[in-house]
């Protein structure tokens, strides 16, 4: 049995209950994270809670657990969820009103949820036992503040779905101006000529932690360039690898776009070579 947290208590997931006047529910009002864990071991708990600190304040939700509180619930929630691999889901939306009126209410308790569900083991940095993810491409519809990682997820959920529907494992979104943003729960990169390259950070975009880690262990070895910068889809069209990386996939090698090959179809050189340095280092974050 799942065990989750909400409001103080732990319980079992099955009979977790809020209000159906919680603004998380009525307006998608809240902030979430997934922090990976495996075997009890987390990658990048405290850029995670920052992250979410930042998007609460962002929204004006007065929510003030020090960095000690998160680490004491999410120690004990994988203590009675066991200790697999696991993505720790922390949900916190402003609470439950009297009444449903867009304005923030004063004096409202936010509600905070938080479970555990099943994400794939670590992958090995070996590309021949790694499968490769087909995707699509599609033209970003989501809103202007994708910075923010809001639980309003539905133009995500709509992008994702198109493609899976089609049977593609992710989509990867473009502007208006045929620039890659990123994918619908991923960010997306290229690699071109060894040099991994990905969109730089602004409000198209989530500041991924898997990201930040990634760009922070690459920069710190120095054997691979890293650009954060405009990519287009020509390029994307003509990259020799494509990834993307989320807290539930770490660093996932793409090997189709729209039914087109990546370069010969096959994981790349580089892909294994980050892949090995991120598996050695991110549980140093
Ligand atoms: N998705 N971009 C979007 C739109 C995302 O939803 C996510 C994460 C990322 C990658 O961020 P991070 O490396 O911090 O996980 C980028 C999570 C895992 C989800 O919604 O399940």
């Amino acid at each position: 049995m799942s065990i989750a947290f909400l409001n103080g208590e732990f319980l079992p997931l099955s009979e977790a209950r809020i209000s159906p006047l919680d603004r998380g529910f009525l307006f998608g009002d809240g902030i979430y994270e997934v922090v990976p864990s495996y075997q009890g071991k987390l990658v990048g708990m405290v850029p995670h809670i920052e992250r979410m600190q930042s998007g609460l304040a962002s929204i004006g939700i007065k929510f003030d657990w020090s960095m000690d509180k998160w680490q004491t619930v999410i120690d004990q929630l994988l203590e009675q969820n066991g200790k697999g691999n696991l993505g720790v889901y922390i949900h916190v939306s402003r609470g439950a009103d009297t009444k449903r009126f867009h304005a923030y209410p004063d004096n409202v308790e936010p509600t905070v949820f938080l479970f555990c569900y099943d994400i794939p083991s670590s992958p090995t940095a070996d590309a021949s036992k790694t499968k490769g993810l087909k995707v699509n491409t599609q033209q970003d519809l989501r809103w202007q503040r994708c910075n923010i990682k809001s639980t309003s997820l539905l133009g995500n959920v709509m992008h994702f779905q198109q493609g899976y529907a089609n049977g593609y494992h992710e989509s990867l979104l473009f502007n208006e101006n045929n620039e890659l943003t990123e994918a619908s729960s991923c960010n997306a990169y290229i690699v071109k000529d060894g040099v991994v390259i990905t969109p730089p950070l602004d409000n198209q975009i989530l500041p991924g932690v898997t990201r930040k880690i990634l760009l922070d262990i690459l920069r710190k070895d120095g054997s691979i360039t890293v650009e954060e910068r405009v990519v287009n889809m020509h390029e994307v069209k003509n990259a020799d690898e494509v990834w993307i990386t989320s807290s539930s996939k770490d660093i996932a090698a793409v090997i189709e776009v729209d039914g087109q090959p990546v370069a010969d179809g096959k994981i790349g050189p580089v892909w294994q070579k980050a892949m090995q340095l991120f598996s050695e280092q991110k549980f140093n974050y």
